[in-house]
């Protein structure tokens, strides 16, 4: 079917919407992240201004990262996804545009508050508890609207990334009420429910399966419908799909407790939460090699096009830092890397390695067909896909190495029993590759910069074209 009839059948405007402000959100988060690590590596550039401190736009970096860059990714694709699969027009379109609303007011309070020392103090949880209820509302209408699309289906069969994407959106709902059940004392202040260390345990069962489900779920839902749609091939093994997502969302749901390893918590709670860890390689490398060997028989577009570059190279660092997240849940190892850059680098990773590659190539993958035109320009597709994988290596690797060698510094004793190295000592090392990471984080910063303007000369483009056509008609 032709692109406009498509647009016409489909509510591509949500979609629209969303990818724009995930473009923007993008270059603003990545560029929030690697101001906080040249402060981490030159400590004074912040001129002593409070706002702009270390402890406070670390929170704001990962918001932008985590909520308003991939949480638009994933309103984007999930809108688009849930029509296509569906063959169904989005069901509510009012209340769509109440999600786009109200997420991009969630954010804006985030922005307003973290700077001014406004939050909860729960990682990846710091929004002040007006702002938490906004979230369930957009979340409930999220939920009804995705429900009420997959009730409207011409298909028979329900296909699985909207599996992945319907668990992603009621394990986010569930986890975001837990761990904010809070008695609130003024407009900005509240106090969990919880305590000491119950509170912990409840906070690292939501920090990780946002992790699970909001990084990971999801994104392998986008990877099921893009990847084969880019690779025009069938997704390699269907079964296999189904097997991964019944194994993932079970043993997902438990891992928690190895943020918490030798803490207050029960050491049989950690124990459990290492088992689940370190199953959790299988279904995880499924689904990679599910995605990965979706590309057989189609390996040549590895050469010639790069958006499938985005998504192989984004599957490989989803293999890598799930077989290294079960490695350090491992007691014996985690006493070692905990409280590391290693942790650091095992996220950016993930992060960078796998949500913003795989973002990057499905944003790519939909901008054409939703502006109804080409790509701006393939080169420079191929520019950025560079200047990130460079970025990301040069952040991981150089976090591996200061990661490894703080915690052996921290742990290192003189023939008379004395730590060797004072805190000081370990903090000076870590100049280096501060200075490292930071400038892998430029590149993908530029490489961010790149695609925006590739999107927004598609935009420009894909209008002059309609008005062309439309003279050309007249
Ligand atoms: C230019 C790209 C990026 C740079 C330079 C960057 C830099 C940083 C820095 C300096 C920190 C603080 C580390 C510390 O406390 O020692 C951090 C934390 C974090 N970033 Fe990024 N980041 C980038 C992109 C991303 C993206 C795309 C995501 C997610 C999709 C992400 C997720 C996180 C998370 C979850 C943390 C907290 C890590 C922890 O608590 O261990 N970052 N980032
Ligand atoms: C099989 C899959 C995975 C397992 C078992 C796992 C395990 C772990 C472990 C053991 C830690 C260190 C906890 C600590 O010492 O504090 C950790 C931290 C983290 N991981 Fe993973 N990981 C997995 C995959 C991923 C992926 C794919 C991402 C990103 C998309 C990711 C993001 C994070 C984040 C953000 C943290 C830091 C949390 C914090 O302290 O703020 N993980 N993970």
């Amino acid at each position: 079917m032709a692109q406009t009839a498509l647009s016409e059948k489909y509510d591509y405007g949500i979609v629209k919407m969303f990818t724009v402000v995930a473009v923007i959100y993008g270059v603003v988060g990545f560029l929030v992240g690697d101001l906080a690590a040249w402060e981490l590596a030159f400590p004074n550039i912040n001129g002593g201004i409070p706002y702009i401190s270390f402890g406070r736009i670390r929170p704001l970096h990962t918001s932008a990262v985590i909520f308003a860059f991939g949480g638009s990714v994933l309103f984007a694709t999930s809108y688009y996804i849930v029509q296509r699969t569906c063959k169904a027009r989005l069901f509510a379109p009012g209340l769509a545009r109440f999600t786009f609303w109200g997420w991009n007011a969630v954010i804006v309070g985030a922005v307003i508050t973290y700077p001014l020392g406004m939050t909860q103090g729960q990682e990846y949880a710091e929004t002040i508890w007006p702002i938490d209820i906004l979230i369930t509302l957009v979340w409930v209408a999220y939920f009804i609207i995705f429900v009420g699309t997959l009730a409207r289906r011409q298909e028979k069969h329900i296909y699985v990334a909207n599996w992945f994407l319907l668990a992603f959106i009621i394990t986010v709902a569930v986890l975001h009420l837990g761990n904010n059940i809070h008695v609130p004392v003024s407009l900005t202040e509240s106090y969990p429910l919880f305590s000491g260390v119950q509170n912990a345990m409840i906070q690292w069962w939501y920090g990780h399966n946002a992790v699970g489900f909001f990084l990971t779920a999801a994104f392998l839902g986008m990877m099921y419908y893009f990847v084969p749609k880019q690779a025009e091939r069938p997704v390699f093994s269907y079964r296999l799909s189904i097997v991964h997502f019944w194994a993932l969302v079970f043993l997902y749901i438990w891992a928690g407790p190895h943020h918490l390893h030798y803490t207050a918590l029960p050491d049989w709670t950690g124990t459990l939460g290492m088992t689940f860890s370190i199953m959790l390689i299988l279904p995880s490398w499924g689904g990679m090699i599910n995605g990965i060997m979706t590309l057989s028989g189609a390996w040549e577009k590895l050469r010639t096009d790069p958006i499938i570059r985005f998504m192989v190279i984004s599957l490989s660092f989803y293999g890598m830092s799930t077989f290294e997240g079960p490695i350090m849940s491992i007691k014996d190892v985690n006493a070692l890397s905990h409280y590391t850059d290693w942790t650091v680098g095992h996220v950016h990773s993930g992060a960078l390695g796998w949500v913003a590659m795989i973002s990057f190539g499905c944003l790519y993958h939909m901008v054409p067909r939703l502006w109804n035109t080409t790509i701006y320009s393939v080169g420079l597709i191929t520019f950025h896909f560079w200047l990130a994988t460079i970025g990301v290596v040069l952040y991981i690797a150089s976090m591996w190495v200061s990661g490894i060698m703080q915690g052996l510094m921290w742990r290192w004793y003189d023939s008379y029993g004395n730590l060797a190295y004072d805190f000081a000592t370990t903090v000076q090392e870590m100049h280096l590759y501060y200075v490292i990471r930071a400038t892998g984080g430029a590149l993908f910063v530029v490489g961010g910069v790149v695609m925006a303007y590739n999107v927004f000369m598609t935009i420009k483009k894909a209008g002059q074209e309609t008005t062309v056509g439309a003279t050309a008609a007249a």
